[in-house]
């Protein structure tokens, strides 16, 4: 291997970039992604990092109020702030950024990408307090947090109550496989200034129950522990609001839905705990 983009796990976070581009997901620089790698995937990137001096130690956050100190050391692989999903297949180097933070979790530096300068996503602060929240209630197996923007997600809250039970409700209702799919059900973000420590902190609180929350007016953050089914989740809940709103649109009153019953059998066949505040 001579790259360092040949890594798998490089290959597969330019993959996803691609797809998210293809949805309609990532108008612009919208969205963003960022990967926690594991220590033998630090192992295998080192020597392909060789020669290359990192850039200076700086905030996490621009104000310098996020740290993530259990993540301290660990290395991210992150896409640029006003960087487009649809160039990072096209130019790797210069739309995501291999960063490493310090012992203290509260400062980042560059070690390949962004070759034309720049910084991480506006959102790093909410990658990380997300990943930190992930890595300790999965034991280190999640590892993927995605930011996109999907239309009838978006367009959902404007008419649906920005709630948990809401939300949950609505879209499991869609289709059968949605409760399967997310059974502890989804998180909302009522609006807020996106890019700041108050949504970081808003988002991963949400994220200790789900592994989807909505960000109201705005787009959906999945956390999953492989990028097949962060993009896999992010499908299902913009297909399932594309119903929601579908139905919404027809202006006929449903005649049926799935019960609450019918979730918990779902639940009972396929493993899922279905929380029973939503029933
Ligand atoms: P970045 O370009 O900084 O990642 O911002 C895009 C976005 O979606 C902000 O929420
Ligand atoms: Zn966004």
């Amino acid at each position: 291997m001579k790259n360092y983009t040949d890594l798998p796990y490089v290959r597969e976070f330019v993959r996803l970039c691609d797809i998210g581009d293809r949805q309609g997901f990532h108008e612009r620089n919208g969205g963003n992604l960022s990967y926690h790698l594991s220590d033998a995937e630090i192992r295998a990137s080192r020597p392909l990092l060789r020669g290359r001096r990192p850039g200076p130690w700086t905030d996490v956050d621009p104000k310098g109020d996020v740290a993530v100190p259990s993540l301290g050391g660990h290395w991210f692989l992150v896409t640029g702030s006003g960087k487009f999903f649809r160039n990072v297949s096209w130019d790797t180097e210069a739309s995501v950024a291999l960063c490493e933070l310090d012992e203290s979790g509260a400062h980042y530096r560059v070690l390949w990408g962004l070759r034309d300068g720049g910084r991480p996503t506006s959102e790093f602060s909410s990658h990380l307090m997300n990943h930190e929240v992930k890595f300790r209630a999965s034991g280190g197996a999640m590892r993927v947090i995605y930011h996109a923007h999907p239309a009838s997600l978006i367009a959902m809250t404007y008419v649906v109550p920005l709630t948990d039970r809401a939300f949950t409700r609505a879209l499991w209702n869609t289709m059968t496989e949605c409760p399967v799919i997310f059974p502890e059900g989804i998180g909302v973000v009522k609006w807020m200034v996106p890019g700041g420590r108050e949504v970081a902190v808003a988002t991963s609180k949400l994220m200790e129950r789900y592994n989807n929350v909505v960000w109201a007016h705005h787009g959906l953050f999945c956390a999953a522990d492989t990028f097949d089914n962060a993009m896999g989740q992010m499908e299902t809940i913009e297909k399932a609001a594309r119903i929601v709103m579908m139905i919404l649109s027809s202006g006929r009153k449903p005649l049926t839905g799935i019960t609450s019953e019918g979730f918990l059998a779902i639940g009972k066949m396929y493993g899922g705990k279905i929380p029973r505040r939503f029933l």
